[in-house]
């Protein structure tokens, strides 16, 4: 069973979509309410199917006015990858790509931290580890596909502990809201149950540490890569990067698979590749895809891609030059970006730590 379904055979997913929709109705409204908590691995460069399906929601929460904590998640890298050669040239694209997209760590309100320069947040671990099974952590279903989809023979402890983890980044800042997607929502469920388990155990007698966490559903469809078959992903190999060049953009497009109607329709199940070009054209535009495709009618594929290559290259123009721009000191930036966001996470997660250690007891009242 996959993590969707075995998340809807208990109705915890209704209830999740349910709590998601009230927080994104609210959001608005209350921008001052939530605390935002999201990451990513440093694993490569962004590409369109990050920007559609999480970026650009980062920056229109920032827009909104709710607090966002972004971290760059280095040590879970180490967990299904022997090299760490990469981890500097991604973390360096992660940061030049946020701040491209337009993140903006000198708000106050956005942070950009990376693991291993928090070492608070890291200690949340052990303490979390008591409050988690290892049938728990065996059951996950993601980390069961993770596994699985990267043919790992051995694994090490990190890779089921992972998901402990990040309930560790999530609860280090007190997060109330975490945007993910599907495949994260295991993830999530844990985190609200370290939480509440974490509260019951240890505060009792007073009040409790860690807010329960709501996932907040993206409402971005799953975009798929080039070749239509799969989701967009760097290690196939079928993806856009937001850096590229219009004219590498327009390159790619060309290449991209379609099929041979030439009467473009929007039907995500039996035209898969087209339908995902048309589902990209219309992120671009803010049209509905089956609108998308009566423009284009039996124009044929050419002109489909003629036409998303325009559009995605006008809506990515601001973000590649101003990553051109960024690019003239990236050394500068990347440099101030984590040394501001580092340094708000250490704090707020000392701050935690103290609480927790009162909470555990073990304030000696030292410091
Ligand atoms: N596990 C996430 C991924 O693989 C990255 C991540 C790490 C994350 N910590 C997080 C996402 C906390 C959301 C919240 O993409």
């Amino acid at each position: 069973m996959n993590s969707a379904a075995s998340e809807s055979a208990d109705g915890t997913f209704v209830e999740t979509a349910r709590r998601s929709d009230t927080i994104h109705a609210d959001l608005a409204n209350n921008p001052g309410r939530y605390r935002m908590l999201t990451g990513d691995r440093p694993t490569g460069a962004l590409h369109v199917g990050h920007y559609f399906g999480s970026l650009r929601n980062r920056v229109k929460m920032q827009s909104l006015g709710v607090e966002t904590y972004v971290v760059i998640a280095d040590y879970q890298v180490l967990t299904d990858r022997d090299s760490v050669d990469q981890i500097p040239q991604n973390v360096r694209d992660l940061v030049l790509d946020y701040l491209a997209a337009g993140l903006d760590p000198d708000n106050r309100l956005t942070h950009v931290f990376c693991h291993s320069h928090v070492p608070a947040l890291n200690q949340l671990l052990v303490p979390f580890l008591t409050l988690v099974g290892m049938g728990e952590l065996d059951r996950n279903p993601t980390v069961k596909e993770e596994i699985e989809a990267a043919g790992l023979t051995h694994v090490n402890a990190a890779m089921y502990t992972y998901p402990v983890h990040q309930a560790a980044d999530i609860l280090f800042c007190k997060g109330n809201v975490v945007p993910v997607g599907r495949d994260q929502l295991p993830h999530i469920e844990l985190t609200r149950k370290i939480a509440r388990r974490f509260n019951q155990r240890f505060c009792a007698q007073s009040s409790p540490v860690f807010p329960e966490p709501d996932a907040l559903l993206s409402d971005a469809p799953k975009i798929l890569g080039l070749d239509g078959g799969q989701k967009m992903s760097k290690s196939r190999g079928n993806t856009i990067m937001l850096k590229a060049t219009a004219d590498e953009t327009r390159a790619l497009l060309k290449k991209a698979k379609t099929d041979t109607d030439r009467n473009i329709t929007y039907d995500p199940v039996r035209r898969p590749e087209v339908s995902n070009l048309l589902l990209l054209l219309s992120l671009c535009t803010g049209e509905d895809p089956g609108r998308e495709a009566e423009r284009i009618g039996d124009r044929g594929s050419g002109a489909l891609k003629q036409t998303l290559t325009d559009a995605l290259n006008d809506t990515l123009a601001p973000l590649r030059a101003r990553r051109q721009e960024l690019e003239q000191d990236a050394v500068g930036v990347v440099k101030r970006t984590l040394t501001l966001g580092n340094q708000v996470a250490n704090e707020v997660g000392n701050a935690t730590l103290r609480e927790m250690r009162a909470a555990m007891k073990m304030d000696y009242g030292v410091v």
